[in-house]
């Protein structure tokens, strides 16, 4: 058979219903390469042999053409079919974690007031976050932070590493810092404490206000908290600070928001409100600087007083919203992220 016959056939079929018909032409079973290998009774016994070779020669030829034609009209039709005006595929877009939102407004808040946002190391001497704030080793107060130490070998003045149990370590790190008052910083950083229930995760964040001046007093302290309160959750927010004990501040207060889901009444439709306890909820502490902190951050407290205060940009998320799970935050379900 001349090879130029089938070569052209092939080559110049343009539709797939052609090609198979051609298939079945020949290589179909009463196809041409089956009728020449019928013939090979025919064929002296010398030539069978070669007769044999050249025929399947012929057919892996055929085959291979087909295939290539066979490709090259598929890629034909999706050609014919693409439509160029149509939508093309949106890819969901990630967003920003609810609690860097949150930590976001709360560091403007504070900017407004004059406070400056600082950062201080999240792996911290045992020293910065005890014996500075009046927690001499041993001190039973410690047992209230329960932390996580970190296996490193012990400093001699500064004690053993620990990941931040809270971010008052930045207290006495701010006042070496800036050596003389006035100071009005304010450090938002992750925290580490043995806990897990649903308003505490073993790792969360906390905002730490320090102000330290001459004159200083609990005053402004309240109208500090007062004003954030209003911007982050509403004009009609109240705070109030009721009596504490923290070593490192004297005196000290839990600081409570009134509840705005019930509005203080502690009852929606008749039945105990879900959120708050008395229609009243707690941000976190705060008070008054103790003497002997601001002395082992170089400072005279004869000359200067401060207030400090330490809350969780979580809890007051969740103020806010409603939300009654901290772990949610952490968890990692995206279903739960993908709403804010
Ligand atoms: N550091 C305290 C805590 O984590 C909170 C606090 C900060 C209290 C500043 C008083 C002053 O519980």
């Amino acid at each position: 058979m001349d090879s130029k016959t089938y070569e052209k056939e092939i080559n110049l079929t343009d539709s797939s219903d052609k090609l198979s018909q051609l298939e079945v032409k020949y290589l179909g079973r009463n196809g041409v390469i089956n009728d020449l290998l019928k013939k090979i009774k025919d064929i002296p016994s010398d030539e069978k042999k070669d007769y044999g070779q050249k025929v399947n020669k012929l057919k892996t030829s055929i085959k291979r053409l087909i295939e290539v034609k066979k490709k090259e009209l598929a890629g034909k039709k999706s050609e014919k079919f693409f439509d160029a005006t149509l939508p093309g595929k949106i890819y969901p877009k990630g967003s920003l974690h609810p609690i860097t939102y949150t930590i976001e407004e709360i560091a403007s808040i504070f900017q407004k007031l004059g406070f400056i946002r600082v950062s201080y190391p999240e792996v911290e001497w045992e020293y910065f976050s005890f014996e500075a704030l009046n927690m001499p080793k041993g001190h039973p107060a410690r047992d209230d932070f329960e932390s996580f130490f970190i296996d490193y070998p012990e400093h001699e003045k500064f004690g053993r590493m620990v990941l931040t149990p809270h971010t008052s370590s930045g207290q006495n790190r701010e006042m070496r810092r800036l050596k003389t008052p006035p100071i009005r910083m304010i450090n938002i950083a992750k925290c580490y404490r043995r806990n897990w229930d649903a308003t505490h995760a073993p790792m969360f964040y906390q905002f730490e206000g320090l102000c330290v001046d001459r004159g200083i007093n609990i005053t402004h302290l309240k109208g500090t908290i007062d004003f954030f309160a209003k911007q982050f959750f509403g004009p009609d927010r109240e705070i109030r600070l009721r009596p504490h004990h923290f070593q490192f501040t004297e005196p000290s207060f839990e600081t409570d928001i009134n509840c705005n889901i019930c509005k203080g009444t502690t009852k929606i439709n008749g039945k105990k409100c879900r959120v708050c306890k008395s229609g009243w909820l707690e941000l976190g502490g705060s008070g008054m600087v103790h003497p002997e902190v601001l002395r082992a951050g170089g400072i005279d407290p004869n000359i200067y007083t401060g207030w400090a205060f330490g809350f969780g940009p979580e809890r007051c998320l969740m103020m806010k919203l409603g939300l009654d799970e901290i772990r949610d935050l952490y968890g990692g379900d995206i279903r739960f992220l993908e709403q804010f």
